[in-house]
């Protein structure tokens, strides 16, 4: 699969460990930054990664900040992207099975290593369900293009 992954300075050295992790699993990860632990703004990287899935040069993406929020509602505000915001591995197998996440943040001062290894794992090789999810998928999309106030 190919992998985005984007940071900012708090979520740099987990991202750095976990592209390692999905290399050594044979994905092909691009890095979009951040490239240090020197401060940037999460909103660059989130949206940055989510292009790069929205464009189609990459299958999905993950990303990390402090909490995972920030990076993720920013992905969020790209057209075609589905963010899921996810700590545990229950919410990262249902975000797939169910939501057909096709981005994953996760926060790097709220879980560990272990942990967010577990997650990208379940979320890499878990399937979308397709059937009633379909449909509920296909209302998110319709809501892309929704303008304000309708
Ligand atoms: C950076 O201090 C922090 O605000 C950021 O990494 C993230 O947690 C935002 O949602």
């Amino acid at each position: 699969m190919r992998i985005v992954m984007g940071s900012d300075h708090a979520g740099f050295e987990l991202k750095n460990h976990l592209a390692e992790h999905l290399r050594s699993q044979g994905h092909e990860v691009i890095d979009v930054g951040a490239h240090s632990t020197e401060s940037v703004d999460y909103p660059t990287y989130g949206a940055k990664a989510a292009r790069t899935v929205a464009n189609g040069e990459a299958d999905r993406a993950i990303l990390v900040c402090g909490t995972g929020q920030g990076i993720g509602m920013a992905a969020n505000k790209v057209p075609g992207v589905r963010c899921a915001i996810v700590s545990d591995p229950y919410s990262a197998k249902l975000s797939r099975e169910h939501n057909d996440a096709n981005s994953l943040a996760i926060g790097a001062r709220v879980i560990g290593a272990g942990v967010a290894e577990d997650i990208v794992d379940i979320w890499t090789t878990t399937e979308f369900l397709g059937g009633r999810h379909g449909r509920r998928v296909t209302m998110l999309a319709e809501l892309d293009s929704v303008e304000p106030g309708e």
